[in-house]
Parts: C-alpha cells; structure tokens; sequence
C-alpha cells in the first residue's frame, strides 16, 4: 500500500500538490466537492463568493488534470446554480466533455413553496483524452421498462446493409445519463446515514464506480480518488466491491478530523462485519 492510499485527513489543495509532485496517478476522480451552497462542513469551503469559488475550483480542476492517467475521468458532482462555472472551468483546463448527467430523486427536502422542489443534482463527465476513455456499459444496464417492442418486430439496417431484426440485450437496457437513486432521507436510510450534513448513497456511489472503474480479467481493477471525501463514502463502497473479489485502491481526501473519523469508523464496521482481524 503507498502512503497516499487510503483517508488522508488534510486540506486538498496540499495534498495535491504532493500528489503532482509523486508523480500519482488515477484513472477517475469520483467527486463531490462543496456546491458553494452555505453547507456547515465545520470550514467556510462551502461559503465562497462566486468569485472565489470559480477561481478556486478552476485551479484545483486544473491540477487534478495533472493526476489524471491519459485516459481517465473526472465525475464531479454540482448544484444547478453553479454547474455551468465548473463546466467552463473543465473546457478551459484542457478536459474533454463526455456528458452533464443527473442523479434524479423523488425524496428530498423542499426549502421552499416559491419554487420547484429539487428533485436532481447535476455531476459532470469530462474526460482527459478525445476518444479514450472507460465506460464499462454492460456493468451497469438497467431493466427494460416495457415488453411493448417485442409484440412485433423492430427491424433496422445492420452495417452490412442487411435488415436484421431487433432483439433485447439479455443482460438489460442501456442506462441513460438520468441516474435513480433515493437520497439518504427517512427512516428506511437511518443505518446507512451519518452525521455528515451532504453524505451522498452508497448506491449511486457504487453504480459510478461499477461505470468509470477501469476494468481487467472481468473484475474493477483501478485508482480512484476523492478529494473531498467527507464522510467516506467512496471509500466504503470500493471496499465493498473489493470484498466481493474487485481489486481498487483509492485515496479520499478530506480536510475535518470530524468526517475523517466518521470515515474510519465506517471501514472498521465493514471490517468488522466481514470478521477481518487486522
Ligand atoms: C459535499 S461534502 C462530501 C460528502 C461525501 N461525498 C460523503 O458522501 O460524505 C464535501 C467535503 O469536502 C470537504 N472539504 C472542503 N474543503 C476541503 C479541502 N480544501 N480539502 C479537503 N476536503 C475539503 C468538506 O469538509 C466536506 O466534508
């Protein structure tokens, strides 16, 4: 194991730039960074002016470019208001568009009855190569939702210009860029939440990792890094995949002894649930 793997409990911005200089690399950095939105991380990294917050974001974007391996990825997590400066920020530091997904769900908080109630967060794809990059699609298929296209079939042209005829992927659909899952709300979420005030789901964690994950002999075998870990969920959900026979190291960076701790204790519970006795 090499000295930046694992929860690194310290500030990003100096962290990174050790990274830069060991020469790390990853092949995605999973992240979910302050949204800029007035959050009490127990720092002031959620309450920036605008100003600050695109000055900053653009060059922590620009260096983690530097930790990125020529085919990697970046998934990063925002908020509607702001997205468009981080998205800007990714085009100017060299990175490649791939797609503004949502993560769409039905049971958050409504703040207010002069607006829409949220219903989705957006997180950007952008890649540090053109045409290179790693989308592992049969990993994370979905059910299709309706038998209706198979009562008559559904012709089309194939390469060779031959008419072929249409036949569902045995393995599912193919997911779109609109990602389903609950927010940790409620009483159904109560063993998996922690105190940390914007803890994303393992589910939806996990299910980006299963798509941007390098893949090699049938298992996810890559470097992942969280910059902004809080309280360890992209941490818990690679060990959790590690468990089931994957072979991911990752690194989680997160300023709050606070939320570091918390991150530990997650790790020592899933140990203990597996019966580990390191
Ligand atoms: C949105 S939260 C991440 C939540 C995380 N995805 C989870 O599931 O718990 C952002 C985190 O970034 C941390 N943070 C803010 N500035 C930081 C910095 N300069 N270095 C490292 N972490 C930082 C905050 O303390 C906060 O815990």
């Amino acid at each position: 194991m090499n000295q930046f793997e694992g929860i690194i409990c310290g500030d990003m911005d100096i962290v990174l730039d050790d990274l830069i200089r060991q020469g790390e690399k990853y092949d995605l950095i999973l992240t979910d960074p302050p949204y800029n939105i007035n959050k009490d991380f127990g720092n002031d990294s959620d309450k920036l002016s605008i100003e600050d917050f695109v000055e900053k974001s653009s060059e922590r974007i620009r260096k983690l470019k530097e930790v990125l391996t020529p085919t990697g990825s970046i998934i990063w997590f925002g908020i509607h208001d702001y997205i468009c400066y981080i998205q800007i920020a990714m085009y100017n530091a060299g990175l490649y568009y791939r797609r503004l997904n949502i993560w769409h769900y039905e049971n958050g908080f409504s703040r207010s009855q002069k607006e829409p109630a949220t219903h989705y967060e957006p997180f950007l794809w952008f890649s540090n190569h053109p045409k290179k990059w790693t989308y592992n699609v049969d990993e994370v298929r979905v059910p299709y939702k309706s038998t209706e296209r198979l009562k008559s079939p559904v012709k089309y042209k194939g390469k060779d210009g031959s008419t072929k005829i249409w036949q569902p992927n045995p393995k599912g659909s193919m997911r779109g860029d609109v990602w389903d899952f609950p927010t940790l709300a409620g009483k159904r979420f109560e063993k998996e939440k922690t105190e940390h005030p914007t803890q994303k789901p393992e589910s939806l964690i996990t299910e980006l990792i299963k798509a941007f994950c390098p893949m090699q002999d049938g298992i996810f075998n890559g470097r992942i890094l969280d910059p902004f870990h809080g309280s360890g969920t992209l941490g818990v959900c690679c060990e959790k995949l590690n468990a089931a026979g994957n072979k991911i190291t990752w690194t989680g960076i997160e300023l709050e002894q606070r939320w570091c701790d918390i991150a530990n204790a997650r790790l020592e519970a899933l140990k203990d649930t597996r019966g580990d006795d390191e």
